[in-house]
């Protein structure tokens, strides 16, 4: 039994006091781009806009939010994120016991492929992440030092010092994964937007002002680069949080 989450909508057909998981029934990323997975990132941030507090994004989000993540993560074929937050939080990805039943009655895997995209550091292989049934993909640089992972882990070794987000869309792409959600970090964003691969934003504004030098959603990037125009297709509010929904279309070219 899950706990009901109270929200209203605000955009598109306004409606008040509905019930979060009812609020996202029927919802799908898309529409899916030609040849590759979509991607979709979810970021929680303050007012101010920053996705750190404290060392973790812990505390910036209410439970409702963690409820729309699962909720998000249920709609995606595999759900992933860098190993700077594997190292700095752990990491939890799965959908929770009614939402993989769910997806089980869909004919579904119960839930979403992992994914960890990791450079040359290290990547703490006794994390939580590496336990459990679902299959998981650990992605790696060219130099990076591990060889082995925990059973049911599939390694793969970029030709790059980094998995480059085209190669690692690839990958997936061949595996059949046709969307990916991506949860952070940061750095992690900022390279898959500096690849013009950020199809939808989902971005929780917490509704706290924190005026610290953490990181924000993405991480800046150097240069100039041309703005990414976003179109607005939901908002929901609860309390004094804000969850908003962009779609990004694909850019004819991106940077300075
Ligand atoms: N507010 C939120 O919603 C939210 C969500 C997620 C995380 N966070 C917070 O963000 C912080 C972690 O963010 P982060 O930016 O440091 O870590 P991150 O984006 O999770 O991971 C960055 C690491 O990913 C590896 N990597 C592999 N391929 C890459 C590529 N193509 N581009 C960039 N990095 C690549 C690199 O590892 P190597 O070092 O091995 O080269 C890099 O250091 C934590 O505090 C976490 O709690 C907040």
């Amino acid at each position: 039994m899950t706990a009901s989450h109270r929200v209203d909508r605000l955009w598109p057909d306004a409606a008040r006091d509905l019930d979060l998981d009812a609020a996202m029934a029927g919802f799908e990323p898309g529409p899916m781009p030609e040849g590759r997975p979509l991607v979709a990132i979810n970021m929680v941030t303050s007012i101010d806009g920053r996705a750190q507090l404290g060392g973790t994004a812990d505390g910036l989000g209410s439970r409702a939010d963690r409820r729309l993540m699962r909720l998000y993560r249920a709609a995606f074929d595999a759900v992933g994120s860098g190993s700077g937050t594997l190292r700095a939080a752990g990491l939890w990805m799965r959908v929770g016991d009614d939402l993989a039943e769910r997806r089980a009655g869909e004919g579904r895997a119960p839930n979403p492929l992992g994914v960890v995209i990791a450079g040359g550091g290290s990547v703490p292989v006794d994390a939580p992440w590496f336990i459990g049934d679902e299959p998981r993909v650990l992605f790696i640089g060219a130099g990076n030092a591990l060889t082995q992972v925990p059973l049911g882990t599939e390694l793969l070794r970029s030709p790059d010092e980094r998995p480059e987000p085209h190669w690692v869309l690839e990958r997936l792409h061949e595996r059949g994964i046709q969307s990916l959600l991506l949860e952070g970090g940061p750095r992690l964003n900022a390279s898959f937007l500096e690849a013009a691969l950020i199809d939808e934003v989902y971005w929780t504004v917490g509704a706290h002002l924190l005026g610290t030098d953490a990181l924000p959603m993405i991480a800046p990037l150097p240069g100039a680069r041309k703005p990414r125009h976003g179109h607005l297709s939901s908002v929901l509010r609860h309390e004094g949080e804000l969850f908003l929904r962009y779609r990004f279309e694909a850019p004819a070219s991106i940077g300075p």
